[in-house]
């Protein structure tokens, strides 16, 4: 079953004790809301990880923004997916264009950071998106293909009902520009589309597909009324719980 998700990626933000009044703030006001249509899910800094979870009950589900391509060993600052799931994490975001662009992460390193989180028992929420030039020549199909084919298309019938993709057009994170509600469905049909060619409909039709970009209060509604947007991946307007609680209530 395709499950609708709302997840808020914290970015490199907030102090340790910001963090956890944070969650809590989120925390209470899930409780408050009542039933929910939606999973949520906050993805705060390696460091938060630990009290962040120990500040939420289980309406909130707390992810992890990266995980080492390695499982053990000499890799000074990195983390692995065998120590998230043991300190009782659940999923993990892989492939944000951040991740691709400032830590020079391609397609086969993802492929290889998304083996380690399944084979430890972790969800993935794995980004794809295509930048400003390739919408602009018409490319972003192309873009965003490659990425799950490069990423993504290894892995096992029985392991992809793991992942959640999340697409992310570069030019609308953090620009304020967010991609229109017809425009993401556009790109979320196609990657329907894509992952039925290769998984088959049904399994295609369970994958949640979330958009990210400037996502917020205000525009969540009508993003998630289209029929393959089924949900969204939220920066900065996961940062204030006020904000983050009117996109999650927004279905
Ligand atoms: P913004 O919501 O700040 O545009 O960020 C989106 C994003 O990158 C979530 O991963």
């Amino acid at each position: 079953m395709r499950k609708y998700i709302v997840a808020g990626n914290w970015k490199m933000n907030k102090r340790l004790s910001e963090g956890v009044r944070l969650a809590e703030e989120i925390n209470v006001a899930v409780e408050k809301a009542g039933a929910l249509k939606c999973d949520v899910v906050i993805a705060p800094p390696f460091l938060h990880l630990t009290e962040v979870s120990k500040a939420v009950g289980n309406k909130v589900s707390v992810a992890a923004q990266n995980c080492a391509a390695e499982a053990s060993g000499a890799y000074t600052g990195e983390v692995s997916a065998s120590m998230l799931q043991s300190a009782g994490i659940a999923s993990v975001i892989i492939g944000h264009s951040e991740r691709r662009t400032f830590y020079g992460e391609t397609d086969a390193v993802l492929a290889k950071k998304t083996g380690q989180a399944l084979s430890c028992g972790l969800k993935v929420i794995f980004c794809i998106g295509e930048e400003l030039s390739q919408r602009d020549n018409g490319r972003y199909f192309d873009i965003v293909k490659s990425q799950i084919e490069n990423g993504l298309f290894h892995l096992s019938a029985d392991e992809w009902k793991n992942i959640v993709i999340a697409y992310e057009p570069v030019w609308a994170i953090g620009t304020g520009r967010t991609a229109t509600s017809a425009q993401a469905q556009e790109v979320h049909a196609f990657i329907r589309q894509t992952i039925a060619g290769k998984y088959g409909q049904p399994s295609a039709d369970d994958t949640t597909i979330l958009y990210g970009g400037s996502c917020n209060e205000n525009n969540a509604k009508e993003l998630f009324a289209q029929p393959d947007i089924d949900g969204g991946l939220i920066g900065g307007a996961s940062l204030t719980a006020e904000k983050f609680i009117g996109i999650v209530t927004a279905f």
